[in-house]
């Protein structure tokens, strides 16, 4: 072997062992909770220094359409959240919100502000509450634009906040970082404040998550309609919530779910962190090491169980029967989670509602990349499970473009609220809570 030609073949030899071994260091460490724990919810990946949640005029809004507010959860911690106005209601009131004396302001909770005092004079209003993925804060890479595109939808309030441990948000908790009761009494103390103190109705209220988001959507919804719900965490059960909860709950608007997937672990399987970096995908031909690795996995987010206990809870007794609308979107083009985990969240689901009852229809379009048989909406793939009323619908979008972040704030998530919307104003008399 020529000389050159060796010494490459030993360099390649040697970057794939250290390469090899980076890894293996990598996967071990994670076998330690706090590591773990660190490495999924990625809530110390700061934003830069000049990038400031205070001023939401930074991020593209207009002055005054912002409301940045504190909000107490259950537990005690402090949530940094927004507010962000339509534009129709902006437009009509924009000297009242440009000159408030809470512009610029940080406010504690939202009550008195003009923008709350407009949500409220309309009888109409709607809400849409946002759930983030892992990393940053609210405000991050593409995460303004989903405000930005549901701020165009008519009576249409978005709120939206950091977790514990991200952004501004509090950790004043043990164990001292983001956990998945901790995220999830986060998110059920957002709704019920919205539902409680704000007095605003969970049927006139959509749902909207995205990556980890989509997780945190799915238990705090199975919350709402079954609170004692055994695929819920303890610490989650115990929770005291003033909003209506079980039997008095009228089911939200929609549970809209982008990129989401149907457990930690199944997810771990085939995820590449950026796409690149794959987590346990280089153990797919020793299962028994695969496995004993996914077993130490402290926070499961069982998503797929979650959404069929939501099902299940909700079609079971008439007394407590209550509508479900479901929406998983996925791009086809997501390199960090693949559109397959979505396929498989929604098999089962399909199954259950067609098992649940006589009147259930399921339809199922698809296209070829090229074009070929026309899929409505334009999907790429789309499919729906619906009962006879039309009150409980599981449906599945696969889109052709968007990846795993952009995707939430493209034109299909604002039209699948949209809809999600005007489908419910038909039946006013649904409407009141
Ligand atoms: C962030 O923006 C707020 C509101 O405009 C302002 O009061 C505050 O000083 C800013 N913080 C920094 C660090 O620039």
């Amino acid at each position: 072997m020529p000389g050159l030609l060796q010494s490459v073949v030993v360099k390649a030899y040697w970057t794939f062992a250290i390469l090899g071994i980076l890894w293996a260091v990598f996967i071990g460490s994670l076998i330690n909770p706090t590591i773990q724990r660190h490495a999924l919810y990625a809530h110390k990946i700061q934003s830069p220094f000049w990038h400031n949640v205070s001023n939401p005029e930074e991020f593209g809004f207009a002055k005054g359409q912002v409301q940045p507010f504190w909000l107490d959860t259950l537990d005690g911690e402090r949530l940094f959240c927004w507010h962000v106005l339509p534009l129709d209601v902006y437009l009509e009131n924009e000297y009242e919100l440009t000159t408030a004396d809470t512009v610029g302001e940080v406010v504690e909770g939202l009550k008195g502000t003009v923008g709350e005092k407009l949500w409220r004079r309309d009888g109409e209003s709607r809400a849409v509450v946002n759930f983030h993925g892992n990393a940053g804060d609210m405000a991050q890479g593409y995460r303004p634009s989903t405000y930005r595109s549901i701020s165009g939808i008519p009576k249409t309030h978005l709120l939206t906040c950091d977790y514990r441990g991200y952004g501004l948000s509090t950790l004043t908790n043990p164990p001292h970082i983001p956990t998945e009761s901790g995220l999830i009494t986060d998110a059920i103390s957002l709704l019920s404040y919205i539902q409680h103190d704000l007095a605003h109705p969970s049927t006139r209220t959509v749902l909207l998550g995205q990556s980890l988001g989509t997780a945190v959507t799915a238990a705090s919804a199975l919350y709402f309609t079954d609170p004692t719900s055994t695929a819920l965490p303890d610490q989650v059960t115990q929770l005291a919530v003033q909003a209506s909860t079980g039997k008095n709950f009228k089911g939200f608007t929609a549970i809209v779910l982008v990129a989401p997937f149907r457990t930690l672990p199944d997810l771990l399987k085939t995820y590449s962190i950026a796409g690149l970096f794959p987590i346990l995908k280089p153990l797919q031909s020793y299962p028994r090491l695969a496995n004993y690795l996914t077993s130490k996995i402290v926070d499961r987010w069982p998503t797929a169980l979650r959404l069929q206990s939501l099902i299940s809870s909700a079609t079971s007794s008439s007394t407590k029967a209550h509508p479900v609308h479901i929406s998983i979107l996925h791009a086809r083009n997501d390199q960090d989670i693949t559109f397959r985990e979505s396929e498989a969240l929604f098999a089962p689901l399909q199954s259950a509602l067609l098992a649940a009852d006589e009147g259930v229809s399921a339809t199922e379009e698809r296209r070829s990349i090229h074009g070929g048989e026309r899929v409505s909406r334009g999907a790429f793939a789309y499919r729906r499970v619906e009962d006879a009323r039309g009150e409980r619908v599981v449906e599945l979008e696969v889109v052709r473009y968007g990846g795993h972040n952009e995707v939430v704030g493209w034109s299909q998530v604002g039209l699948v609220v949209r809809r999600a919307f005007g489908r419910r104003s038909v039946g006013v008399g649904l409407d009141v809570e």
